[in-house]
């Protein structure tokens, strides 16, 4: 059997060959199917970019029907048990578990970048008291390009380099920053003798004390945390990231447009939504009626349904585990109830089996970070954080990519045909 794909088109009569490579067609092969020498040619139409391939990579595999993720080929399980997020984002972005040599070497390095320019206070201080701290967050990411104009040369292996370590190290520092400004705290430095959760966490929490000792169990939930959120293939802000970095742009602006993605209450923004809606359900005894108003679609089931998952998010199981090892430390959370609640009768009613809805990313990890005492509108920062070499990991390879251009889809045109301009006084 051949690897084609023999298309007729009926308006002309006329058969094609295409070929099937990795089980796709390549969209550019329907260019020759015309009706005219000067039509333009077939194009495939597809908003959502529901089917899609828009790249060829080797960074992470998701098949979402059976709940499977791994990066660089290792199941999410295994390196949420057993690696850091440090040595999973060396894994992520050279695409092997690094020697322990490299890998010492590879953290000192971080650790040598976690400071910002002083200025990134000054500019920090001029966002009002109660600004959102995901709006920091972006807008100090992209002010860092003002600080390394050498970022533009995205060619350079080197400097590209650069700029990831960079990214990596100062992105918890920038964070931390937007957290205790909107606390009205002063900010702590990082302490480069901690853990890269550690100083994350002293950078937040640090009040007086000589010395900040993180508590070792939330230093290690977060790496896990860090570790479930680094990379998730081909989401809205990864293919962000690949989007405007494929103009050639730096990395520091290029992250930004991702971590703004990323804020939308779909996506990263949807662990602070699943609170916000919690609160409202209130109780228990409520969680029939709201489940009634999602099945009429006066609501959402935030936490739940992805666009590649239709079986139970892998990150999603590791999560609720990692909450008992959390509350044992900070007492639970009291909306644990109706979280539970809420699961066992959705993945029970026809409305969400028949739809493949199960609990995502987002539906717990919420519940961790605010027995952690983090505001609500700090938790897409926290996977702002962990997701960051994600992002770099997908720009590294779109930037090297051969077959990588400037992105640019195609339109349908369907608006006015040509007409001619009618001056304001006679319209
Ligand atoms: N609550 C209620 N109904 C839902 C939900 C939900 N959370 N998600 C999907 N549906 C329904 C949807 O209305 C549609 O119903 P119908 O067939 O009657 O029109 C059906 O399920 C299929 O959904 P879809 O809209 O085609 O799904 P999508 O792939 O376009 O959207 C999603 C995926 C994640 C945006 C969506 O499930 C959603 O909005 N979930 C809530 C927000 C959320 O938790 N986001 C975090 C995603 S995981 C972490 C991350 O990537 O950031």
């Amino acid at each position: 059997m051949a690897d084609t794909l023999t298309v007729r088109d009926n308006r002309t009569g006329k058969s094609y060959e295409i070929p099937v490579r990795n089980g796709t067609i390549n969209a550019t092969d329907l260019n020759q199917i015309k009706v005219a020498d000067d039509d333009f040619g077939l194009m495939s139409y597809d908003p959502a970019y529901k089917n899609t391939a828009s790249c060829k990579s080797k960074v992470t595999f998701i098949d979402g029907d059976k709940g499977i993720l791994r990066y660089r080929g290792y199941p999410i399980e295994q390196l949420a048990e057993q690696s850091t997020y440090l040595e999973t984002a060396q894994l992520l972005l050279e695409g092997e578990l690094p020697s322990k040599d490299s890998h010492d070497a590879f953290v000192h390095e971080v650790k040598h970048h976690t400071f910002v320019h002083e200025n990134v206070k000054s500019f920090m201080d001029g966002f009002r008291y109660d600004a959102n701290p995901m709006s920091m967050f972006i807008s100090a990411v992209a002010a860092l390009s003002s600080f390394y104009p050498e970022a533009s040369d995205v060619d350079s292996k080197e400097c590209r380099r650069r700029q990831i370590i960079r990214l990596i190290a100062k992105v918890p520092t920038i964070a931390a920053f937007s957290y205790r400004h909107s606390m009205g705290l002063p900010y702590v430095y990082p302490s480069n003798d901690l853990s890269y959760t550690g100083n994350f966490l002293s950078m937040v929490f640090r009040m007086s004390e000589p010395r900040y000792v993180p508590h070792p169990a939330l230093e290690r939930a977060f790496d896990v945390l860090f570790i479930l959120h680094a990379d998730h293939e081909q989401n809205c802000s990864a293919a962000t990231m690949r989007q405007v970095g494929s103009s050639r742009v730096d990395p520091y602006s290029a992250l930004a447009a991702s971590a703004a993605a990323l804020y939308g209450p779909l996506h990263g923004g949807a662990n602070a939504e699943v609170l916000y809606m919690l609160e409202k359900i209130g109780k228990k005894e409520n969680v029939g009626d709201f489940l009634k108003k999602v099945k009429n679609k006066e609501a959402m089931l935030m936490g739940f349904g992805h666009r590649v998952y239709r079986n139970y998010d892998p990150r999603a199981k590791i999560i609720k585990k990692l909450a008992h090892d959390v509350f044992a430390v900070t007492g639970s959370n009291p909306l644990l109830e109706i979280a539970f609640e809420l699961e066992r009768i959705a993945l029970e009613e026809e409305y969400f089996v028949s739809r493949k809805l199960y609990p995502n990313v987002d539906f717990y990890s919420g519940l961790i970070y605010q027995a952690m005492k983090f505001p609500v509108d700090f938790f897409p920062v926290l996977f702002a954080i962990g997701r960051t070499v994600g992002w770099l990991a997908q720009w590294e390879e779109m930037v090297t990519d051969t077959e990588q251009k400037i992105a640019r889809p195609r339109q349908i045109y369907l608006g006015a045909d040509r007409r001619d301009y009618i001056h304001s006084s006679k319209r």
